[in-house]
Order: C-alpha cells, then sequence, then structure tokens
C-alpha cells in the first residue's frame, strides 16, 4: 500500500484546469494558488493587490493575475470573462477574498449572545 501512496503523491490531479481564486495575491488564496499550479491547474489570481498578485503569477507555471474587487460586479463579471478569453472555460471559482473581524481569542471577550448566536 505503500507504494501506491507514494505514487498518487505525485500525480497531477488539477491537469487541465483553469481556475480563479480570488484573495489570490496572499495568505491562505495565494497558498492554494501555489497547489492548484503544481497540481497542473492554470489560475487566475484576483485580487486588489495589484503587485503582489502579479509577483505570485509570475512565480507559477501558468498563472496569471488580473484586477477584481470583488465587492463590485463589474470586476467580477470581468475576472471571468478575461479568463474564459484566455483559456476557453473556467472550472474551478474559489471565492476565498475576504477580509475575518476583530478576532476575540478569550472566552472571556464573548458576550452570552454571541456564544449562542456564535458571532
Ligand atoms: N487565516 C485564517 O485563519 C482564516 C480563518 C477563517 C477564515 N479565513 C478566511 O479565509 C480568507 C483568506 O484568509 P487569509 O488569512 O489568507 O487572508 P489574507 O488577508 O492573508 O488574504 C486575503 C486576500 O484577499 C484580498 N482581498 C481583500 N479584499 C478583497 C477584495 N475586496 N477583492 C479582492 N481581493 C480582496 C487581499 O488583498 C488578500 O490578498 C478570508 O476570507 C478569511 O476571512 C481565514
Amino acid at each position: 500500500m505503500a507504494s501506491v501512496s507514494a505514487v498518487s503523491a505525485f500525480v497531477k490531479r488539477l491537469e487541465g484546469k483553469v481556475a480563479i481564486i480570488t484573495g489570490g495575491a496572499s495568505g491562505l488564496g495565494a497558498a492554494t494558488a501555489r497547489l492548484f499550479s503544481k497540481h497542473g491547474a492554470k489560475v487566475v489570481i484576483a485580487d486588489i493587490q495589484d503587485d503582489l498578485g502579479l509577483s505570485v503569477a509570475k512565480d507559477l507555471e501558468s498563472a496569471s493575475y488580473v484586477h477584481c474587487d470583488v465587492t463590485k460586479e463589474e470586476d467580477v463579471e470581468n475576472a471571468v470573462n478575461t479568463t474564459v478569453s484566455k483559456h476557453g472555460k473556467l472550472d474551478i471559482m474559489l471565492n476565498n477574498a475576504g477580509i475575518s473581524d476583530k478576532i476575540k481569542t478569550s472566552i472571556l471577550d464573548k458576550t452570552t449572545t454571541s456564544l449562542i448566536l456564535r458571532e
């Protein structure tokens, strides 16, 4: 069994797939862009950090960057249209972009309501 898992670890699981990753210029999105690229996907990084996004795309095989603020519908439409014109299709849309609220790490910072409602 060990040889089977050793072989499958090297199989490119996204060969030929086309993926848009929003928020792909940094953090989890950039890490996912690297992983998708390693697995053979054509990756389009869609972000608002142009310099960083271009730099991540440049380091990857078959990756590109498009400026896209996900709060603007026309930017999202443009990202999808640009991807489809460049690659002829879109297989994966990873909607990763986002910002988190201030993280409360201690239970003492929480109110009873927030614990019940999982705020
Ligand atoms: N890191 C964690 O532990 C964690 C936990 C739970 C959920 N998340 C969620 O996962 C996602 C990524 O987290 P991360 O830690 O990698 O964050 P990050 O801040 O490192 O990366 C977020 C990326 O999204 C981009 N972005 C922000 N607003 C955007 C917009 N309007 N349009 C396009 N791109 C935009 C940023 O430029 C950045 O490149 C976020 O939605 C976050 O809320 C993260």
